[in-house]
């Protein structure tokens, strides 16, 4: 049973503290007190004696679960009355209704009150050793400069403000900013395109944009507030674009924009440090972040105020082993939903020192991650397999050049470690000492899902494998073939699905709700599905096999294939974008193109040209690495173009074809093999 609503942290405390004292009386008492010491609000469970059984009760009960966490970790200004209100088969889902609070005032205010002079953010700047270190009290009167600064430009509550920032503190504080005055924040990457940015503010619907006048990455510049200015003129909704100054140069403004850092000698000074934060309903929208699909429009999925804030601190917590005073370090840019939920709030919520990354793993050298390491003193170091495979390559020296005794648990995410990368990262990076967690999660899930950690602290750990669902999370693998039947049996493979919800899932996807419930809900009825396959072990861990539908993870960055294909050039008839197995980005892109009839030009030429187009309308990380010139594409009678056979026909697995008889003429398989192999003896060294 659960202490009732209302009970305070102190009661929890002095109820573990007799515990504690029981434990030294009696045997039966001593698991349990394990239990509270491992999670204080545990204590309040009943016959839990161990972690086993208190995820086991997570999952059965999750309801008194999640109650109880979210009382002892949130502070609220009126406790929720539900705790959920969910029906998968609808894609309902809502946590803690009735709840009151303001997520900035739970990242920040309440670490202010009991340790003002903690740092909360260390910006590791991309100049080597210029780091820069901000307070709790700091960040907390940045974020009320930047709270008022937007109120008195008329943003209101249920606004949405785009940002579109490098990894830096004032992106953070206006991230919480918007948090504080009831205003989503709609957070673009910062290496996005004008195109794919004015996509986002366009379909966010937002009147604000926040940026920089420029961004400052491995050495170089990047015009950050050019591409707005781009961006915007295809964005009607746009009325005001605060601009903030990162390096010296001053650009072109325009009547739109507004100078923050003028604001700051000037005016935002005179913004007050205090700002009342709003009273949100757990249940308002906290963020929007876009990501990509199977179709060409990448959708934004929304994430509400407290169930979110939940689960990414209680991950945060518990998969890392995060304690206070750690010094956390992730170096996914903000961009990302790796950014959100793990430099940004699962660690303030937790009140911990986390590091803004703004460079990357090799400017100046391969070793920065490393003397990173060593300079700041970071506990938990979370990053990308593709940064550990390119930083593999390079030697063992650039690590073991710098001291990293200080780091306790490394942690890994985005998509599958292979195993060489796992082992290197294990034994050279943590001296074969610190447990390696290989973090499987999505923007959709909010958080970590499944990972190794937690688990005894001396349970095993198996490298490239989540292995082991976190509280709360209940999957199954279903049959993709035999009519979605749950594969319920040990040593087998299926879709990957979630059986219960959670308070970190997403809420839906913005203005459009019906897809939402088409992409996750009804694929497999009554269920979550992730888009992602995966294999359970005898032993019952989980290891991810990858996309099931036409979504590629190139150096961890979502991209869908049709959005590449939707690049329209006026010399291309029809193409199509595979994605393929690349040593250093665990996917590359791979485009078949088919000219328009009686078009007279370079292959070498319109390659370029197609690779700068995919810049220009994308990213720089979803143009092609190769592209195949063909006559035609394998189709279906029916006309649908075969992609599993130009998978393969990339992997030069032409054993595993498969039966082409659907075929409408097997000779166009004939001619995309010998393209491939021209297109490959061209290209080997
Ligand atoms: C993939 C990133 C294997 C997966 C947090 C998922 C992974 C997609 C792992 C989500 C992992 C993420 N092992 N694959 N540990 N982590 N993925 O939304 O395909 O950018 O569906 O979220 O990345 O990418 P997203």
């Amino acid at each position: 049973m659960w202490l009732p609503c209302g009970c305070t942290s102190k009661y929890v405390a002095s109820s573990f503290a007799r515990r504690i004292l029981a434990s030294h009386l009696h045997v039966s008492g001593r698991s349990r007190c394990n239990v509270a010491a491992f999670m204080p609000e545990a204590a309040g469970f009943e016959g839990v004696s161990g972690r086993a059984a208190l995820r086991e009760l997570s999952v059965s009960n999750s309801e008194s679960f999640w109650a109880a966490v979210a009382r002892h970790r949130l502070s609220w200004s009126i406790p929720f009355h539900t705790v959920q209100d969910c029906d998968l088969s609808r894609g309902k889902i809502k946590w803690f209704e009735g709840g009151k609070l303001n997520v900035s005032v739970n990242c920040l205010d309440r670490h202010v009150h009991t340790c003002p002079e903690r740092v909360a953010l260390i910006w590791e700047r991309d100049e080597r050793g210029s780091e820069m270190k901000y307070t709790y009290r700091e960040l907390l009167e940045m974020t009320c400069r930047v709270g008022n600064l937007l109120r008195r430009h008329g943003v209101k509550r249920g606004d949405c403000v785009t940002i579109y920032m490098p990894t830096c503190p004032l992106a953070v504080a206006s991230m919480l900013a918007c948090a504080r005055i009831g205003a989503a924040h709609n957070v673009v990457f910062a290496g996005f395109s004008a195109d794919a940015l004015a996509e986002r503010i366009r379909d966010a619907q937002s009147s604000t944009v926040i940026t920089v006048n420029q961004g400052v990455r491995g050495g170089k510049v990047i015009e950050l507030k050019k591409t707005v200015d781009t961006a915007v003129e295809s964005c009607p909704t746009v009325k005001q674009v605060f601009v903030a100054m990162r390096t010296d140069n001053p650009v072109t403004m325009t009547a739109r924009d507004i100078a923050m850092e003028e604001v700051r000698e000037q005016k935002m000074l005179k913004e007050d440090v205090v700002c009342e934060p709003a009273v949100m309903n757990s249940e308002d929208v906290l963020f929007l972040l876009y990501t990509s699909g199977s179709t060409g429009k990448p959708k934004g999925l929304v994430h509400t105020q407290a169930g979110y804030l939940l689960y990414a601190a209680l991950t945060h917590r518990y998969v890392f082993s995060y304690h206070d005073g750690d010094v956390f370090g992730c170096v996914a840019d903000i961009g990302w939903i790796t950014g959100h939920s793990y430099v940004v709030y699962g660690p303030l919520a937790n009140g911990a020192t986390t590091v803004l990354f703004e460079s990357t793993p090799i400017y100046p050298d391969p070793g920065r991650y490393w003397d990173m390491v060593e300079r700041l003193k970071i506990n938990q170091f979370y990053g990308a397999p593709t940064a550990i495979r390119l930083l593999l390559k390079y030697g063992d020296q650039w690590v073991n050049k710098y001291d990293r005794s200080t780091l306790k648990t490394l942690g890994s995410v985005g998509e599958p470690i292979n195993t060489e990368a796992w082992e290197w990262y294990h034994r050279v990076v943590g001296d074969g000492r610190c447990p390696v967690v290989d973090t499987w999660w999505q923007t959709e899930t909010g958080g970590i899902c499944i990972a190794p950690r937690p688990s005894d602290p001396d349970a095993e750990i198996v490298p490239g494998m989540a292995m082991r669902p976190f509280f709360g999370i209940k999957p199954v693998l279903i049959d993709t073939e035999v009519s979605g039947e749950l594969l319920t049996s040990n040593n087998t493979s299926g879709a990957l699905c979630m059986a219960q919800p959670w308070p970190g899932m997403a809420r839906t996807i913005h203005n459009n709700h019906q897809r939402f419930i088409e992409t996750y809900f009804q694929p497999y009825p009554g269920y979550f599905f992730t888009g992602d396959g995966a294999y359970r072990s005898e032993e019952g861990y989980y290891q991810i096999t990858g996309r099931l539908d036409d979504v590629i993870n190139v150096s961890g960055h979502r991209i869908g294939t049709a959005e590449i294909e939707d690049v329209v050039c006026p010399a291309v008839a029809e193409s199509a974008v595979i994605g393929y197995t690349h040593s250093i980005k665990g996917q590359g892109v791979y485009a078949f193109v088919v000219l328009k009839k009686g078009i007279d030009v370079k292959e070498a030429d319109l390659s370029r040209q197609l690779n700068g187009m995919v810049s220009e309308k994308i990213a720089k990380y979803a143009s092609p690495d190769f592209i195949q010139f063909a006559q035609r594409l394998p189709k279906t009678r029916s006309g649908k173009i075969m992609r599993r056979v130009l998978r393969k026909v990339v992997e030069s697995d032409l054993e595993g074809l498969g039966d082409l008889s659907t075929l409408d003429d097997p000779a166009a398989v004939q001619e995309i093999i010998q393209g491939h192999e021209k297109l490959l003896s061209k290209n080997r060294p």
